[in-house]
C-alpha cells in the first residue's frame, strides 16, 4: 500500500484494463534501479509458510510451536504465509469472484467510484504518491471496513452483486485473524495477550484490491512499487498467478513470493516494526506485472487509531527504544509520507 496520498488523475483516465497498446505508456517507464530483476514466476519457498491449525490450544504444545515459527518468520522477514487459518475457502472465493468482477466492469461503472477529488474510499487507476512522476501498473479499489462507524456504503462497490453481504463478512474473519496473530506477536514479545489490539485503540481495518491487467512491457514498470506498509499487520490474498515480490539481505536481493493455493501472506508494517522495538521487520516488498495474464491481489490492513500513540511496547535489556519520542500514529504516517516525497525530490536532482 501507498497510503492515501493520491494525485488527481486527468479527465479521461488512461485505464491499463482495457489499453491494447504495444508499448508502454512513458508514464508507467521506472528509472533502471528500479525495474525489476526478478520475474514473476521465478518464485521462491523461502518465506515461511507455517499452519495455524491448533493456535487456539493454549494449553497443548501447539500454540507455543505456532508462535515460535511466527516470531522466527517476523524477525528474519517480517513477512509469512498462513495456512489453515480458519477463514472459510467459500468466502474467500466468493470476494474473489466478486473483486475480478468489478474490474471486469465497464469503465464507467467503476468510474462511478471515482475517488479523485479527495473522496474516501473508491475506485482509482495507476494511484501515485505526491511528487512521483512514475505510476504504478494497476488499478485499486478501496474502502473503510473498521471502525464500523467508517463504513460509508456509498463508497463501497455494490456490482456484482451481492459485493456488500460478502465483504462484510469477509472483513469480519480477517479482523479476527489479525487480532489472533496479533495475540501471537503480543506474548512473543512478553506481554499479554491483547498488547498489541489495545496499542492499535480502535483498530482501524481498510481492503483494498489491486488489479494489475496484462502488461505490454513489464520488465520496464513495476504494478506497485517498493514499500513497506505504514500499519500493524497486512493480510493479502493472492491469486495463483504470481507478482509479489520481497528482499532479503539487507534489502540487495529480490524473491518472489511462491503463491500457495487458500493461504494468505502477512506481512508487518511500520508501526508493528516499531511497537517491537525493531525486533520484527517491516517487510520490504513490490509487485511486478507480466504479459501473460492479469494478477489481483486483496489487501487487508490493520492499522492502529489514528491518534494511537506509537512508542516500543517492549524494550529489552540493552536495547535502546527506536524512537525518541512517543508519536501518533498520524504524526508516523505524514512523516513517512514527507520522507518518501522528499527521497523522490532527492532523486530527481540527482539526475
Ligand atoms: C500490496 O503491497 O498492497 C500488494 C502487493 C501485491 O499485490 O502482491
Ligand atoms: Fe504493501
Amino acid at each position: 500500500e501507498r497510503g492515501g496520498v493520491i494525485m488527481a488523475p486527468s479527465m479521461t483516465p488512461f485505464l491499463p484494463t482495457i489499453s491494447d497498446e504495444k508499448t508502454l505508456r512513458p508514464s508507467f517507464v521506472r528509472d533502471e534501479d528500479e525495474r525489476p530483476t526478478v520475474a514473476y514466476n521465478e518464485f521462491s519457498s523461502e518465506i515461511p509458510v507455517i499452519s495455524l491449525a491448533g493456535i487456539d490450544d493454549v494449553h497443548g504444545g501447539r500454540r507455543a510451536e505456532i508462535c515460535s515459527k511466527i516470531v522466527e518468520a517476523c524477525e528474519d522477514w517480517g513477512i509469512f504465509q498462513v495456512v489453515d487459518h480458519g477463514v472459510d475457502a467459500g468466502l474467500v472465493e466468493d470476494m474473489s469472484r466478486l473483486a475480478r468482477g468489478f474490474f471486469a466492469l465497464p469503465p464507467e461503472e467503476k468510474l462511478r467510484f471515482d475517488m479523485s477529488g479527495g473522496k474516501k474510499g473508491g475506485f482509482i487507476v495507476s494511484s501515485h504518491l505526491q511528487g512521483e512522476a512514475v505510476q504504478d501498473w494497476r488499478e485499486i479499489v478501496t474502502f473503510f471496513s473498521y471502525p464500523l462507524n467508517a463504513r460509508d456504503y456509498s463508497r463501497w462497490p455494490n456490482k456484482p452483486g451481492g459485493w456488500i453481504t460478502v465483504a462484510e463478512q469477509y472483513s469480519e474473519k480477517l479482523m479476527g485473524l489479525a487480532c489472533k496473530l496479533l495475540g501471537v506477536l503480543s506474548e512473543a514479545m512478553g506481554l499479554e495477550t491483547e498488547a498489541l489490539t489495545k496499542a492499535c485503540v480502535d483498530m482501524d481495518q481498510k481492503m483494498l484490491v489491486n488489479f494489475y491487467p496484462k502488461c505490454p512491457q513489464p520488465e520496464l514498470t513495476l504494478g506497485l512499487k517498493r514499500h513497506t506498509d505504514p500499519g500493524t499487520i497486512t493480510l493479502l490474498l493472492q491469486d495463483q498467478v504470481g507478482g509479489l515480490q520481497a528482499t532479503k539481505d539487507g534489502g540487495k536481493t529480490w524473491i518472489t513470493v511462491q503463491p500457495v493455493d487458500g493461504a494468505f501472506v502477512v506481512n508487518l508494517g511500520d508501526h508493528g516494526h516499531y511497537l517491537s522495538n525493531g525486533r520484527f521487520k517491516n517487510a520490504d516488498h513490490q509487485a511486478v506485472v507480466n504479459s501473460n495474464c492479469s494478477r489481483m491481489s486483496i489487501a487487508t490492513f490493520q492499522n492502529p487509531a489514528p491518534d494511537a500513540v506509537v512508542y516500543p511496547l517492549a524494550v529489552r535489556e540493552g536495547e535502546k527504544p527506536i524512537l525518541d519520542e512517543p508519536i501518533t500514529f498520524a504524526e508516523m504516517y505524514r512523516r513517512k509520507m514527507t520522507r518518501d516525497i522528499e527521497l523522490a525530490k532527492l532523486k530527481k536532482l540527482a539526475k
